[in-house]
């Protein structure tokens, strides 16, 4: 008798522990914090059985710091870049943060988010004030301004490189290069190509991407098929998708079928693949905590086959 529960209580564990173990490389998955009037929506994507590792605010400011989510602070523009390096001193020093994001699409217009940069005041804060951040006691590792995905970013990314060399012989180190894209994935995966051929040694980070204004359907299909695409891509470190929102939170440019949340803040079948579905336990739909209860199911039947077992012996 005993020997058929222990036997049961090992199955049980080891079903447990396989359930548990990731089959896909989620851990590179984050998250965009665009802020929210529903600040309740992200338990789900903070939540203990969340894939998400990591996000971002576009601000030095840590939206999310009760979660176990990784964050990256930013550094939006020039201007902020001042006030923005003593916080980021004082997070580095308590051990909260490891990298930085440099510049938000300096090449765009600040009516789109954009920070609107030419190369050249950008590559002089960068060296001035940002860049002495990598070194010690702060150790902290620093992007590459993450430009729009288009010909004109490619345009500053080079602009700003010479820049960076004019003003001094080695340039401006970077640790890592922070990346947008909008559109299908044939493009997503192109510009990629372009980033990686330019920057071989630095790993790339896809901060923002998403389909803009396409039928549900074939959004879904884009997402399904960019994020295999970036779990296996190994210059891909990190990657975020621009939807984690409700639908009505979406702005004019993505329109709403790139939104991780309905209107009532439950899980659209995006949402759900986002957060590893069926793999993890999330499900079109949910809202709240969300995700698996398994592993506390499969603990409590261990529990009760243990005792089962004692009161038998
Ligand atoms: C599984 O996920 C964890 C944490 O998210 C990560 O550290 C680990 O590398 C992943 N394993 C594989 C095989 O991707
Ligand atoms: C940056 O500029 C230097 C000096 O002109 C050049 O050698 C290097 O290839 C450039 N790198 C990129 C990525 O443009
Ligand atoms: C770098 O310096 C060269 C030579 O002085 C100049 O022609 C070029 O325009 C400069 N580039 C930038 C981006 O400032
Ligand atoms: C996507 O949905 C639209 C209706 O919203 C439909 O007309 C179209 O055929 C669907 N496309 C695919 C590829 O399923
Ligand atoms: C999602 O992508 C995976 C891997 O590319 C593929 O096997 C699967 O069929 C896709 N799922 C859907 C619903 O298209
Ligand atoms: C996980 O990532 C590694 C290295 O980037 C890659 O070789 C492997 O194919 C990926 N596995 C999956 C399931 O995507
Ligand atoms: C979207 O466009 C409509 C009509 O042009 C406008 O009224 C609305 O304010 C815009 N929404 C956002 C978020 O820009
Ligand atoms: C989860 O599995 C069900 C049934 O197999 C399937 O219909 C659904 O599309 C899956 N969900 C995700 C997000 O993969």
């Amino acid at each position: 008798m005993l020997t058929i529960f222990w036997t049961l209580s090992y199955i049980l564990l080891v079903v447990r522990f396989s359930i548990a173990e990731n089959s896909t490389n989620l851990s590179k998955r984050g998250l965009v914090y665009i802020g929210t009037s529903h600040p309740s929506d992200y338990q789900l994507f903070t939540s203990r059985s969340s894939p998400l590792t990591w996000y971002y605010t576009f601000a030095t400011w840590p939206a999310l710091s009760h979660s176990s989510l990784d964050f990256a602070p930013m550094i939006h523009g020039t201007l902020d870049a001042a006030d923005a390096v003593p916080s980021i001193k004082s997070m580095a020093s308590s051990g909260g943060i490891t990298h930085v994001l440099v510049y938000n699409e300096p090449d765009g217009s600040t009516e789109s988010g954009g920070s609107n940069l030419t190369p050249d005041d950008a590559a002089r804060t960068y060296l001035d004030t940002i860049a002495p951040l990598r070194d010690a006691p702060y150790n902290l590792k620093m992007s590459l301004p993450s430009t729009t995905g288009s010909p004109n970013g490619l345009n500053w990314l080079r602009e700003f490189n010479s820049s960076c060399h004019n003003i001094t012989s080695g340039g401006c180190p970077s640790d890592f290069l922070a990346a947008h894209w909008y559109g299908g994935f044939p493009g997503l995966a192109s510009w990629l190509g372009t980033l990686h051929q330019l920057y071989p040694t630095l790993p790339i980070w896809l901060t923002e991407f998403a389909l803009p204004a396409f039928p549900e359907n074939i959004t879904y299909d884009f997402v399904n098929q960019t994020i295999s695409y970036l779990d296996q891509l190994d210059y891909v470190e990190r990657y975020s998708y621009f939807g984690t929102f409700r639908r009505e939170a979406a702005n004019n440019f993505t329109g709403p079928n790139v939104a991780m949340l309905d209107d009532s803040g439950s899980l659209t079948r995006i949402g759900a693949l986002y957060l590893g579905g069926n793999q993890t336990g999330f499900a079109v739909g949910m809202k709240g905590m969300g995700g698996r209860t398994e592993p506390v199911l499969s603990w409590l039947a261990l529990a009760v086959a243990v005792v089962t077992a004692i009161i038998l012996a």
